[in-house]
């Protein structure tokens, strides 16, 4: 299975005088064509859709995402407005539709997809309250034995001197950690949220963040090398090795 993740694009209204605006819709555009090529199975987006959770902003959104061919699985980050993306988005109905939380499973492929909602309104850190953590304490147990994929937008691990204390409360992390160490058909964990390239081994299985696609705000690239191109990455989730990753240009050739 081949999975292309996308994040942190925080698209602007049309109307915005952020001097980015333009730029990072032209860095959504020129992404969903690359993605698009690769002919991934599903496309995961680890949150910060928008810049300020705006209903113009939304609409921004959906309208780059058009033309976007695979499924596409969507997690809210701080930046976002859940009722909003809810809103925009009525027809994915994946989400769900009342609640608390934008958490949610997809049982549609070989690897099963879980959703965890790290975001609480107002609150720029991580949160994974009980409710969540009894949420997907019981999503997991229930298949035990099948490969699982998760996706998340606040990282529950310190990067370098950049991105630490990243949930408002250290136990929420230890409990998070716990879960996943206690089931290890987890396969992986995509996250977004630092903007940085990161790759590591965490509760027992591997880590990925990946650069926001919006080019002005993504940090740790060569963006001499990078030529402006905006970058995301592409997962292959096998039997055996669990999850491979590599970096893709958008816009480089095949
Ligand atoms: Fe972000």
């Amino acid at each position: 299975m081949l999975i292309a993740q996308i994040s942190d694009t925080h698209i602007l209204a049309p109307e915005s005088d952020h001097p980015a605006a333009s730029l990072r819709g032209d860095c959504l555009r020129r992404t969903v064509e690359d993605v698009n090529g690769q002919r991934p199975d599903a496309v995961i987006f680890t949150g910060d859709t928008v810049q300020h959770g705006r209903r113009a902003e939304y609409a921004r959104l959906r309208e780059l995402l058009a033309s976007l061919e695979a499924p596409l699985y969507l997690v809210p980050g701080n930046r976002d407005d859940k009722k909003e993306m809810r809103a925009a988005f009525p027809d994915y109905s994946y989400l769900p539709a009342s609640g608390e939380f934008l958490h949610y499973t997809i049982e549609d492929y070989d690897v099963r997809l879980v959703a965890i909602d790290s975001t609480s309104r107002g609150e720029r850190k991580g949160r994974f309250c009980e409710k969540r953590q009894a949420w997907l304490d019981k999503t997991l147990g229930g298949q035990p034995d099948r490969a699982t994929l998760l996706f998340i937008h606040h990282p529950p691990f310190d990067v370098d001197e950049h991105y630490v204390g990243g949930y408002r409360r250290p136990e929420e992390v230890r409990a998070l950690e716990d879960i996943v160490t206690r089931n290890p058909q987890v396969v992986g964990l995509l996250c977004g949220h630092v903007h940085w390239l990161v790759e590591r081994d965490w509760a027992g299985t591997q880590a990925r963040i990946m650069p926001s696609i919006a080019v002005d705000v993504r940090h740790g690239i060569d963006e001499t090398a990078a030529r402006g191109q905006p970058i995301y990455l592409l997962h292959l989730l096998s039997e055996g090795p669990g999850l491979v990753s590599r970096v893709r240009r958008a816009d480089a050739s095949a």
